[in-house]
């Protein structure tokens, strides 16, 4: 077979091609960070960026998405692939020439890298398109880091007609060059609850003609902790955490209330019923007891993110077929991630790309984040490649 057919060869030049024009794509996203649902310039780049590869794509897709539309040369499955867009309120400390120019908003999880990595991918696959047998979705995604964007952009159609959905992250705790996977669930489901306790306020030296919310809040958040000790299956693994508590003024004054705020993470849908009825009645039974009134409301935001073999298999052998063996079976996270919303709708994988930089140990949601841009040209050579295997 001459050289030139070679999907392994083509891709890879492909991508080579075209990894100074998305670095640089990367770096004026990098330099212009837009918050969950703001991504309105982020989008501007997509959208024309689509155009000029002739791609088809819809703007305002979950208010700041945009979904484009590479249709193969033959009938198949549709394969959505999709990338996030948006950065973080945090302030850049990396002191990078091309550094946030907006003060406190930073892309420290690499959504500038997921974006223009997808682009790259469409522009491979729109020059492979009469080879697919079938269709990729483009999917670029507002608001992942607030856990909206995933489930606005299915509202409004992202997902309709979709067979596979394959997903990805840059991922840090790997050089570029490696890739990593997770079998069965891999990110946990995210839900977050408020609680307001109420008793009556009185000097603190009386208590007896008080109702006393601090006791009753201290309480909860040791009682809380058996939903992960006493009431989860010890292989089902949950996490319950009280982040805020918030009540009274002084030394001398017992108060009228107190606020809580906690999130709580599982990875498995039994264990997500378990723990929020098991929250329910412990807030009720020690209330009722200690006289105070709750109000408890309750959120649930992502279902855990489950990778399924459908779509994983095929990601790994085609990861193989470009590479060799730059694949890692990782770890599940506690983390949350909104691509979950698709995963729960179609067989999905979300594919972990190596991003650390030499000598660096970078942490996502980090000030100082700064990932190896190698990771781009490869993640457009992996996206690729998985997409041309699974649509042969
Ligand atoms: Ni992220």
């Amino acid at each position: 077979m001459p050289l030139a057919n070679d999907p392994r060869t083509r891709i890879r030049d492909a991508a080579a091609a075209l990894e100074p024009r998305l670095i640089a794509l990367r770096r004026d996203i990098h330099a212009h960070p837009e918050l969950a649902f703001e991504e309105t310039r982020t989008a501007g780049i997509v959208a024309a960026e689509l155009a000029r590869l002739g791609i088809p794509h819809r703007t305002g897709v979950g208010r700041t998405g945009v979904l484009g539309v590479i249709e193969g040369g033959r009938p198949g499955p549709t394969l959505a692939i999709r990338a996030d867009m948006d950065a973080l309120p945090i302030q850049e400390e990396t002191g990078l020439p091309f550094a946030s120019t907006v003060p406190g908003k930073m892309h420290a999880c690499g959504h500038d890298i997921h974006t223009v990595t997808l682009l790259g991918a469409a522009a491979v696959l729109k020059e492979m398109a009469p080879q697919l047998a079938g269709r990729v979705v483009l999917v670029f995604q507002p608001a992942e880091e607030v856990l909206e964007g995933a489930a606005a952009m299915i509202a409004d159609g992202a997902a309709e007609g979709v067979d596979y959905a394959l997903g990805f992250h840059n991922h840090p705790d790997m050089p570029a060059g490696r890739f990593g996977y997770v079998r069965g669930a891999s990110l946990a489901a995210s839900d977050r609850f408020d609680l307001v306790l109420r008793g009556r306020s009185g000097h603190a030296a009386h208590p007896y003609a008080s109702v006393d919310p601090i006791v009753a809040a201290a309480h909860l958040v040791a009682q809380v902790q058996t939903v992960v000790s006493r009431e989860m299956k010890a292989i089902h693994p949950a996490v319950v955490t009280i982040g805020m508590l918030q009540g009274g003024t002084t030394y001398n004054i017992i108060p009228e209330r107190v606020h809580l705020k906690g999130t709580v993470r599982t990875l498995h849908a039994e264990a997500r019923d378990k723990a929020e009825a098991a929250i329910r009645r412990l807030v009720e039974g020690i209330c009722a007891g200690m006289r105070v009134a709750a109000e408890l409301a309750y959120q649930r935001k992502v279902p855990p993110l489950v990778n399924d073999d459908r779509v994983l298999e095929p990601a790994i052998a085609a990861v193989r077929e470009q590479f060799g063996e730059v694949m890692e079976e990782g770890e599940p996270s506690m983390g949350a991630e909104d691509f979950s919303a698709f995963a729960e709708r179609v067989p999905s994988f979300q594919l972990r790309v190596g991003s650390g930089a030499p000598g660096r140990e970078d942490r996502l949601h980090n000030a100082a984040y700064q990932p190896d841009e190698r990771c781009i040209g490869l993640g457009v050579q992996a996206l690729s490649r998985i997409a041309l295997d699974m649509l042969r």
